[in-house]
């Protein structure tokens, strides 16, 4: 597709594909041109991810003070120990599956003590956050709508119960995201609980599952190419180059949507006022024209400019965090086991979603 359509109308879905490094980089550059705002959007479910300058600017800049740098690298200790209990309770066993015991647990309990939400909340908590996620089982109307109906009751749910989470922090406020948000202004205004609430939404949205396919798949690697794992053995300072070839040759989303503001051309096509537009960054990932030998897996590559996280202002936000756990993981993975291989039979289904690569349970 790349080289024979690398930008190509879909008249069955009403959307463009964009295949190309080079124009996907363009389109994720330039916002202007490009919107997130969806189509049929709901402004009253409207988060960051689904907003343009100069809204987005002033949310982002506030978000971004609860992710800098500094406060994720001092939550190194606290993941790790995280991390340990996990493997701790399998640790007996000499097998686990890897998604229900390591990769799903983590970052729900990461997230969830970033936003404040108490330790005995946590599984009902987890049960939402996996409804947000869910995909239809078939690929029929009626599995849609059944699944859509699921997610309006949990969004519902959710937002119940972290009304309450609100109220408390006004009265009382903590050190987690919920109170610092409720401290937030943009322009002297403070943010309305529909707003906060929305974000804290997004965040189990937009950070767990894909967390978890990117742990999963960095796993999965591992077992496929098992020499990966004695290089890391020998060298764990790789993990880092590791994690980010693991997210370049296997994104956990493989795509972004967004919708042409105006007419305009993209690699010889014209693309009309209102189009979707899905740029396909699994397919970007691997374009020969940007990375060296892109079908090989490389653990130190250099440079890699993979797309995975996106691209320009909507750069994915928790990034950061996804790598240090993602790392911590695979750290303590390798430290504590021998040989990782994936179990005999293993029957591999992958998640349904064209724009999620990850599989349902991966047993080791
Ligand atoms: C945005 C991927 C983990 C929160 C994005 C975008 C991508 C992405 C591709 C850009 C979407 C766009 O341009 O429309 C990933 C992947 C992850 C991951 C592959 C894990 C491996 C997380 C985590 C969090 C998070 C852990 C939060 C705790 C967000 C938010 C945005 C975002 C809030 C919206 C940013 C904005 O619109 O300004 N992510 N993400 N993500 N991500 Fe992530």
């Amino acid at each position: 597709l790349r080289r024979l359509s690398p930008v190509r109308y879909d008249e069955s879905r009403s959307t463009w594909d964009v295949f190309r490094y080079e124009d996907v980089h363009r389109i994720l550059k330039d916002p202007a041109a490009f919107s997130s705002v969806r189509m049929l959007s709901d402004k009253d479910r409207e988060t960051i991810l689904t907003m343009d300058p100069p809204r987005h600017s002033q949310m982002r800049a506030l978000v971004n003070k609860a992710f800098t740098p500094k406060i994720i690298s001092g939550m190194d200790s606290h993941i790790r120990s995280i991390t340990m209990d996990l493997l701790d309770a399998v640790a007996d066993k000499g097998a686990m599956d890897l998604v229900h015991d390591l990769a799903v647990p983590l970052p729900v309990i990461v997230i969830a003590e970033l936003l404040g939400v108490p330790p005995k909340d946590r599984d009902l908590f987890k049960e939402w956050s996996d409804i947000l996620v869910k995909g239809p089982e078939e690929n029929t109307d009626e599995a849609f709508y059944q699944v859509m109906a699921e997610k309006g009751q949990a969004i519902e749910q959710l937002n119940d119960y972290f009304a309450r989470i609100v109220d408390e922090r006004r009265v009382q406020p903590r050190d987690d995201l919920i109170s610092l948000l409720l401290s937030a202004e943009i322009e002297g205004e403070k943010l309305t609980d529909k707003e906060i609430l929305g974000f804290s939404t997004l965040l189990l949205a937009a950070g767990n599952e894909t967390t978890t396919n990117l742990i999963t798949n960095a796993v999965r690697l591992l077992t496929e190419k098992p020499e990966l794992q004695q290089r890391l053995r020998n060298d764990p300072e790789l993990t880092a180059s590791f994690i980010e070839e693991v997210l370049r040759f296997y994104p956990p989303i493989q795509a972004i949507g967004r919708v042409a503001t105006a007419d305009v051309e993209i690699g010889g096509k014209q693309v009309k006022k209102g189009d979707q537009v899905i740029s396909w960054v699994a397919s970007a990932n691997r374009d020969e024209t940007k990375f060296d030998d892109p079908e090989t897996f490389l653990i130190d590559r250099k440079p890699n400019a993979h797309l995975s996280f996106g691209f320009g202002i909507h750069f994915c936000l928790g990034a950061p965090l996804a790598r240090l756990e993602s790392q911590i993981a695979l750290r303590a993975m390798i430290e504590r086991m021998g040989d990782i291989r994936l179990a005999p039979n293993a029957a591999l289904e992958p998640i349904q979603s064209p724009f999620v690569f990850g599989v349902k349970q991966y047993p080791v």
